[in-house]
């Protein structure tokens, strides 16, 4: 199959995971729909993480990613258990990125341009680097497309009404 193709088949349990917070955010499922950092501030006074990065999503997230990974392994790209660590690697890149928004004084929801985009790719592609060992054309492609394929999605989760804001 053409790379790209290939390349973006297996980054797939890192996007879908990390589209699926929102399609739950109006659930509270099992009661998880907490926040991760309790609700506690930082030293500068703003919250640690805020109220968009939720148990649920951290945790149901992490799950799509391995039923993601589930699927593929099917077509010989990947496995429950990556898409497992995958999908958990983009919720936790996605708190990096919240915690540097806080941080910034950025509002939840603030459109913080790229760092929306890359924090969960960054950190899908580093932690599954040991088991996928993306080429550099890859991650390039990667970097290059995600901002673009990000942008759409929220348009249309905004569109749905799944989304509050459409970045
Ligand atoms: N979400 C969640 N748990 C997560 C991540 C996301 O419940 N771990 C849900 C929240 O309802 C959140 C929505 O998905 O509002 C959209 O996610 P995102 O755009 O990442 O969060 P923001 O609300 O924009 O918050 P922030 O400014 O911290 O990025
Ligand atoms: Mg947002």
């Amino acid at each position: 199959m053409l790379w790209y193709v290939e390349t973006v088949i297996r980054i797939l349990p890192v996007y879908i995971a990390n589209a699926t917070p929102p399609v739950f955010s109006k659930f509270n499922v099992l009661g998880l729909r907490r926040p991760v950092d309790g609700g506690k501030l930082w030293i500068d006074g703003r919250r640690i993480l805020g109220d968009g990065k939720t148990w649920q999503g951290l945790i149901l997230g992490t799950l799509v990613g391995g039923l993601i990974g589930f699927l593929l392994e099917h077509f010989g790209y990947g496995s429950f258990s990556l898409g497992l660590l995958m999908g958990f690697s983009a919720l936790a890149g996605d708190m990096v990125g919240s915690f540097i928004k806080r941080r910034l004084g950025m509002k939840r929801g603030a459109n913080a341009g790229l760092l929306d985009s890359l924090d969960f790719l960054t950190a899908g592609i580093l932690i599954s680097y040991p088991f996928v060992r993306w080429k550099s054309g890859e991650i390039l492609l990667l970097l290059i497309a995600t901002p673009i394929v990000h942008r759409i999605a929220n348009i249309i989760g905004f569109k749905l009404k799944l989304k509050k804001e459409p970045w």
